[in-house]
């Protein structure tokens, strides 16, 4: 059994402590929280020991793998930590707060050896596998065009409300849209080039747009976090290729042709969750921590969404910034 040490027990690290309880041959054995309760809710989840901060469970527990879900700033120091102290880490997304960090972060990976994957979740959700095989194989044809889209409510669900200050998150643009962003360099790599807006009618960046330039096709990505708590989380895109148009929203998974409208079945594994919903309901949240558990069991280091991947995402997230004229660089 592989001992997973967890370090952060709020919104995400319930999300990973389900996804852990439901797979083969790992256990989350420890977990932290400087909020007790917190912490004691997910350690009922599977009978783990309690840490009252990340750095003592680092320093202090039996575990072979440590899983960082703690907020963005803090991401750096503990990873390099859990980097000295075990041969695999997740880190959650984005990996880290600056440029530096993220240096930072491959020098210690270099010196240690140790394996990271990091939760750039969207590289493992269905759709946008299915998305990246249609585009890979050339199955429709060449892409014409791509649209991105992430619309949340303003995420007041974090301890001491940190996703909402900018010096502790960066605001919507590292926090929400690096996950399109890193999809994008995932699936087309860099773009020619590119321009990026911010809206400053909200609050920070909250609103955020890229056009991107590659050889014969433009990408769109659009997020914002500038949404009242009614409106509908979505994940969105709507790629043309030369004979079809794969588009996924809340309302289905489709393709277009001349010919018909198709809904796209994938096959969903269904599998109960500890408080009810099944492994669907993880949705890339499972299939991640699956593939980083699996890699763990056979003993080799995660090879998908890796340090330097996430890393070239928050810089690229930088030089958008950058090109929006923030100033919170
Ligand atoms: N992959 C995704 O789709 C996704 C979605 C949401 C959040 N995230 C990422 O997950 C990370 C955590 O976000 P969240 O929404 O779970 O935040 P959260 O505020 O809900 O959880 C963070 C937890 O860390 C705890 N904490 C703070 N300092 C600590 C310390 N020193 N030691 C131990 N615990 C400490 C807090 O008490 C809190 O419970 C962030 O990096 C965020 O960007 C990823």
């Amino acid at each position: 059994m592989i001992k997973i040490g967890l370090i952060g027990c709020g919104f995400m690290g319930s999300m990973h402590a389900n996804s852990y309880n439901i797979i083969d041959g790992v256990q989350v054995t420890a977990v932290a929280d400087i909020r007790r309760d917190k912490a004691e809710e997910l350690a009922k989840i599977s009978g783990a020991e309690i840490y009252s901060t990340g750095m003592e469970l680092i320093a202090n527990a039996d575990v072979d793998a440590i899983d960082i879900c703690l907020p963005t700033f803090l991401h750096t120091e503990h990873a390099i930590a859990a980097m000295k102290k075990v041969k695999n880490v997740f880190i959650e997304k984005p990996v880290a707060f600056t440029p530096a960090e993220c240096d930072a972060l491959l020098k210690a990976q270099e010196e240690t050896g140790a394996g990271v994957q990091v939760g750039q979740v969207v590289r493992f959700w269905d759709e946008y596998v299915c998305l990246k095989d249609a585009i890979d194989t050339g199955k429709y044809g060449k892409v014409i065009n791509a649209v991105f889209r992430r619309l949340s409510p303003r995420p007041t669900w974090t301890w001491e409300n940190w996703d909402l200050e900018l010096t502790r998150s960066r605001g919507a643009m590292l926090d929400l849209h690096v996950h399109d962003t890193d999809y994008m360099l995932h699936v087309f790599g860099r773009p020619n080039n590119f321009n990026t807006v911010i809206s400053h009618g909200g609050e920070g960046n909250s609103y955020t747009m890229t056009i991107a330039n590659y050889d014969g096709f433009v990408v769109t990505s659009e997020g914002t976090w500038d949404l009242p708590a009614s409106f509908p989380f979505e994940m969105a895109f709507r790629v043309t290729f030369e004979k079809a148009v794969m588009e996924y929203t809340n309302q289905g998974f489709t393709l277009y042709t001349d010919e018909a409208a198709t809904p796209i079945k994938l096959n969903k594994r269904e599998i109960a969750v500890q408080g009810g919903g099944n492994i669907s309901d993880l949705g890339g949240y499972f299939n991640e921590l699956e593939y980083f558990a699996n890699c763990l069991i056979a003993g080799k280091k995660p090879d998908k969404a890796t340090l330097p991947d996430a890393c070239a995402s928050v810089k690229f997230i930088f030089e958008e910034m950058e090109k929006a004229g923030n100033a919170i660089l």
